[in-house]
């Protein structure tokens, strides 16, 4: 492995203008492929942690490194996936997904049929024309997912983006990211509440809590993973400890 992370924080503090430290040191190497979830109670920090890595906030102290350099804004080699879904209405779901690209360059017709794939592996062959709001939420959700995937990034950071889904279409989701990210060698930072997804997706479960990382678990299954796991012994040993982690986070 290359010894150089990708992504580097390090001994970054941060507070929102006015308010108190949220985060207080934190700590965290990642490896082009790697993928790393955090954990954490509602309103510690993780989608804050995720703006970071991203580049759309910057630390008080400490810095944010990507491939050795220090980041001073968004950079096209990473990809966001909001918490809530952030589509245009005025543009259809196709035009939504080829956004971030259109920025950079004009859109050929092969943009459009990647595009096009995206949305189907995704579930929604059929609803390219259609309008955000014309969309259930799981679907927008869907939706913001092919629009980071469409921009192949090194990086993609998640936030809870499964959360608007029923269970039989997260696990398939969770399946596909790991496909995706094995296909491409893309990292993942990922934010969740489902402690059964952070044993699933991760290779490294954090638990953020008081405005640091505590101590997490490392999940030595290979990638990428099959429903099998979901039914061995260690994942739910994972599971349980996880569970005893984020219990002792009060
Ligand atoms: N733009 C902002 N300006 C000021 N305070 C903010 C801003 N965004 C978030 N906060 C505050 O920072 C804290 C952490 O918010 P954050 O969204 O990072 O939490 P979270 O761990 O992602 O929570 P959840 O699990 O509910 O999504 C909260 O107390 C929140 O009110
Ligand atoms: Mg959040």
């Amino acid at each position: 492995m290359n010894p150089e992370p990708l992504l580097h924080l390090q001994g970054v503090r941060f507070a929102y203008p006015g308010g108190p430290e949220l985060l207080q040191g934190i700590d965290l190497p990642l490896h082009a492929g790697q993928c790393q979830v955090l954990l954490g109670r509602s309103g510690c920090g993780k989608s804050s942690l995720l703006k970071l890595a991203a580049g759309l906030v910057s630390p008080s102290a400490g810095e944010v490194r990507w491939r050795g350099q220090a980041v001073r804004g968004p950079g096209p080699e990473v990809a966001l996936v909001f918490q809530r879904p952030t589509l245009l209405d005025w543009l259809s779901v196709l035009d939504n997904v080829l956004l971030p690209l259109s920025l950079h360059r004009r859109v050929q017709a092969q943009d459009r049929a990647h595009a096009l794939q995206w949305l189907e592996r995704l579930g929604l062959a059929g609803f390219a024309q259609r309008a955000p709001s014309q969309l259930s939420g799981g679907q927008q959700s869907r939706v913001a997912i092919a629009r980071a995937w469409m921009q192949r990034p090194a990086l993609l950071c998640m936030d809870e983006p499964f959360a608007a889904l029923d269970a039989l279409t997260r696990e398939e989701l969770q399946q596909d990211l790991l496909a995706v990210c094995a296909e491409q060698g893309t990292a993942v930072l990922f934010v969740t509440h489902d402690l059964h997804e952070a044993a699933f997706l991760g290779e490294r479960v954090s638990l953020l809590h008081a405005g640091r990382l505590a101590p997490g678990v490392e999940l030595q299954e290979p990638r990428p993973r099959s429903a099998r796991w979901r039914e061995a012994p260690a994942f739910h040993a994972a599971c349980a400890q996880l569970r005893r982690a984020l219990e002792a986070c009060t």
